[in-house]
């Protein structure tokens, strides 16, 4: 079988995670989003989807989270399937299997991350040959976050996360990631931030030019003191446990600690790889998370690996 013959019986799609370095939140819109300064770096946790020719859309997914994750029209894998063979005048007859390495729900963007790989895999499959705009136009409808799922690295987004500026990194970063027991729902988070926002003014939300600079030099001393999210009030509010998981990462060493996106998944940067694993270690240890992940940035978005 030929290599074209190949790429038409199958296609995979591997995705990074993301950390948000800075998320900076403004007022709730009146159509219920928050306009951002919301800086992305792509971690290296991995999703892979692959996408086959089937009778009908089918989604199935493995992993040691794989029972957390819906198989039905809601995933944005699937999603991402149906709208681009809308698109396209054709119906979404695909199969899509996911290798899921990223955890569930808690906001280091995995579903996005499944949009992204899924879309990506469905125009190779189907010889689309869709424009990087094409792409990133979808992705956009498919969810704030999945632009940049597609095109990983490190960027700022502006709008509701989704129009997207790359931004350099001058070096690597590394990371451990602190696992929680179960997920949040980032509707409610956001809900919680209104609520404790509630009355106060809220700034116009600006990218950091400190966290732009330390990115550029690649500097972790300097990023880990420009790391800033808005949303951890409202993700500790609502989990309270998640300050012991943050406290237990700094007094492991880490130069800094947050929660990731809309949590519940914290994530402390450190000064390097062997750092990386001496906190880890500590934090399983400590009792506080239920695993503890290492990873590094920045790393390349979806990309076709067959
Ligand atoms: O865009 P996405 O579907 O990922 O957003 C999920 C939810 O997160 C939205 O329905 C909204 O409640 C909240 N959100 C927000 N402002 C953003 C992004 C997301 O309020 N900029």
């Amino acid at each position: 079988m030929s290599t074209a013959d190949e790429a038409l019986s199958a296609v995979t799609v591997r995705v990074p995670a993301k950390v948000n370095v800075q998320l900076a939140v403004g007022a709730a819109r009146p159509d219920g989003f928050h306009d951002l300064a919301n800086v992305f770096l792509a971690v290296s946790l991995f999703d892979e989807v692959t996408a086959r020719p089937a009778a009908a859309l089918t989604v199935t997914c493995e992993g040691p989270d794989a029972a957390r994750v819906p198989l039905d029209a809601t995933n944005l894998a699937a999603r991402a399937a149906i709208l681009l063979a809308q698109r396209h005048g054709r119906t979404p007859d695909v199969h899509l299997h996911i290798v899921k390495d990223i955890p569930v729900a808690g906001g280091m963007a995995g579903g996005s991350a499944d949009g992204a790989a899924a879309l990506l895999a469905c125009d190779a499959l189907w010889g689309l040959g869709s424009t990087r705009e094409e792409l990133l136009d979808i992705c956009a409808e498919l969810g704030s976050d999945v632009p940049f799922s597609l095109v990983g690295g490190a960027a700022l987004g502006t709008g509701r996360g989704e129009r997207l500026t790359a931004l350099d990194v001058g070096g690597d970063f590394h990371w451990v990631f602190a696992v929680a027991d179960g997920g949040l729902s980032t509707p409610a988070v956001y809900g919680e931030f209104d609520r404790l926002t509630a009355g106060a003014e809220i700034p116009e939300p600006t990218a950091s030019p400190a966290l732009l600079a330390a990115l550029r030099t690649g500097d972790p001393v300097a990023l880990a003191a420009a790391l800033t999210n808005d949303l951890q009030p409202a993700a500790v509010s609502l989990r309270p446990s998640l300050t012991a998981v943050l406290d237990a990462g700094t007094a492991a060493g880490a130069l800094a600690a947050l929660v990731s996106g809309s949590g519940p998944t914290t994530a402390f940067l450190v000064k390097d790889a062997a750092s990386a694993v001496s906190v880890a270690a500590a934090l399983t240890a400590s009792g506080t998370c239920r695993t503890a992940r290492t990873a590094c940035s920045p790393a390349p978005g979806a990309t076709v690996l067959r």
